[in-house]
């Protein structure tokens, strides 16, 4: 359903999986808004816009966010499950919620191996709800989508049939070099629709005969990275590819079991691929802590995550060429910085007087805060807060940010200045929302009626 030969649907390289994204939340907008023009010619789009909400996980890579204050649409990130998984009641939940708001749910980014701790959303719950609301869904399957070609992993896109595009990043794990994101549509058409332009320099007479790859996505021009796709399969063939997919999986798994074997630390979340959470045991402090320690000495590098506010570490096996040898040495550097870390600590903590010997273990993780911590933890985060609070674009504010996103103030919004109500609300209608209110303060709905 998502070739070229067989139907509506087709395929296209991307530079990015943050483009793969955008460019679906773009078609997804463009189609909502067309669907609610049909019953609402006079109502403009800026109005209807407005209206729009989105989703992913908590956990969905930030490009999802990203993707939502360009396309201009607010964006509610969902709880998750115990294994870190967006389940098919919660975006149900979320969207009869937002009905009741007066928003327009029209579009769903799932993730298949997410960044922080390759966690799956459930795309078979996720699938059946966006079919039966009409929503469009998306699935980021950036770094795990390349082990879809294992036949024991095609079970994660168990009712795909429900999903409208998908994109995994051929350059994150099949080999490939940068750029390479492959990307699928269900129906080729929505989303060129969203993106054509058509001006008489770049007007051709194999217009209706050829696809015409500048309409799928953003750049006019393009690479060809097709042929190093091409390249790379004929290289390692198949097999080859798989069996890379499996050996990377294997280490990981090694690595699991040392960081098991260990109770100074514990692992968060599932590991099914190349990667593995790990922490210190105790606040989050000590595993801030390690990880500096370990980038600084230039012997590895890994890169946090936040899991539930817990602060992990994340082991992930990149290189085509690692070794269980690496692994091994991997493991070494870990153990010792943390028994160096943690024996820094205990004479911290005895060099304070404040402590008597019983309440010691229970205030520990204050003396290590005070004493120990403070001044990379508050610098290094201030600064990191204030850092990203300028860079962060303005819009960020009106589409995701969960003070400007406030059910509170979009209920009373759409109770006390309602002025007519548009369509059903029954779920499957989509779009029961109530559109055309008063001009109220701070920006909020217009009038939709013709001057
Ligand atoms: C799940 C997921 N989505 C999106 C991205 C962003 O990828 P890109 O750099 O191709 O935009 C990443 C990158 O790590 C990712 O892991």
């Amino acid at each position: 359903m998502f070739l070229h030969e067989s139907g509506e649907g087709g395929g296209v390289i991307q530079g990015s999986a943050s483009e793969c994204v955008l460019v679906t939340l773009l078609a997804a907008r463009h189609a909502a808004i067309k669907r609610l023009k049909v019953r609402l010619p006079f109502v403009e789009d800026g109005t209807l816009l407005s209206r729009l909400v989105a989703y992913s996980s908590k956990v969905a890579h930030s490009c999802v966010e990203k993707a939502g204050f360009i396309g201009f649409v607010k964006m509610r990130q969902l709880e998750v499950d115990d294994d870190f998984s967006l389940r098919g009641h919660v975006l149900e939940n979320a969207i009869e919620e937002d009905r009741r708001l007066g928003l327009i749910p029209f579009y769903v980014c799932a993730t298949l191996g997410t960044t922080a701790c390759c966690s799956f959303d459930n795309i078979d719950e996720l699938g059946q709800v966006c079919a039966r609301e009409n929503l469009w869904l998306h699935v980021d399957a950036a770094y795990a989508g390349n082990a879809l070609i294992c036949p024991e992993y095609q079970h994660l896109i168990h009712g795909v049939e429900n999903c409208n595009s998908l994109n995994f990043n051929a350059n994150k794990w099949l080999q490939v070099n940068f750029d390479c994101s492959l990307m699928w549509v269900r129906n080729v058409e929505t989303l060129t629709s969203a993106l054509t332009v058509d001006p008489l320099y770049l007007q051709h007479k194999h217009g209706n005969h050829t696809i015409d790859l500048r309409h799928w996505g953003i750049p006019l021009s393009r690479r060809f990275r097709a042929l190093k796709l091409w390249f790379v399969i004929r290289t390692y063939g198949v097999e080859g590819l798989q069996t890379i997919i499996r050996q990377q999986t294997i280490l990981a798994k090694t690595f699991e079991e040392k960081v098991l074997g260990d109770d100074r630390f514990e692992v968060l979340g599932n590991v099914t691929m190349g990667l593995v959470c790990f922490r210190l045991q105790g606040p989050n402090s000590l595993s801030i802590k390690l990880l500096k320690m370990i980038n600084e000495s230039g012997k590895l590098h890994m890169v946090p995550a936040l899991l539930n506010e817990l602060y992990v570490i994340r082991f992930a096996i990149c290189s085509q060429s690692a070794s269980e040898a690496d692994v091994e040495y991997a493991w070494d550097v870990i153990s010792a910085f943390a028994s160096e870390l943690l024996a820094g600590r205990r004479e911290s903590a005895t060099n304070s007087d404040r402590l008597s010997k019983e309440s010691a273990s229970e205030s520990d993780d204050e003396v290590f805060n005070t004493d120990f911590d403070d001044e990379f933890i508050f610098d290094h985060q201030r600064c990191h807060l204030q850092r990203a609070h300028l860079k962060r674009n303005f819009f960020f504010k009106m589409v995701s940010d969960p003070k400007s996103y406030n059910p509170r103030v979009l209920r009373s919004l759409s109770g006390r200045h309602r002025s007519h109500s548009v369509g059903s609300s029954s779920p499957g209608s989509g779009e029961g929302a109530y559109i055309g209110q008063k001009p109220v303060a701070n920006g909020a709905m217009s009038n939709g009626t013709p001057p």
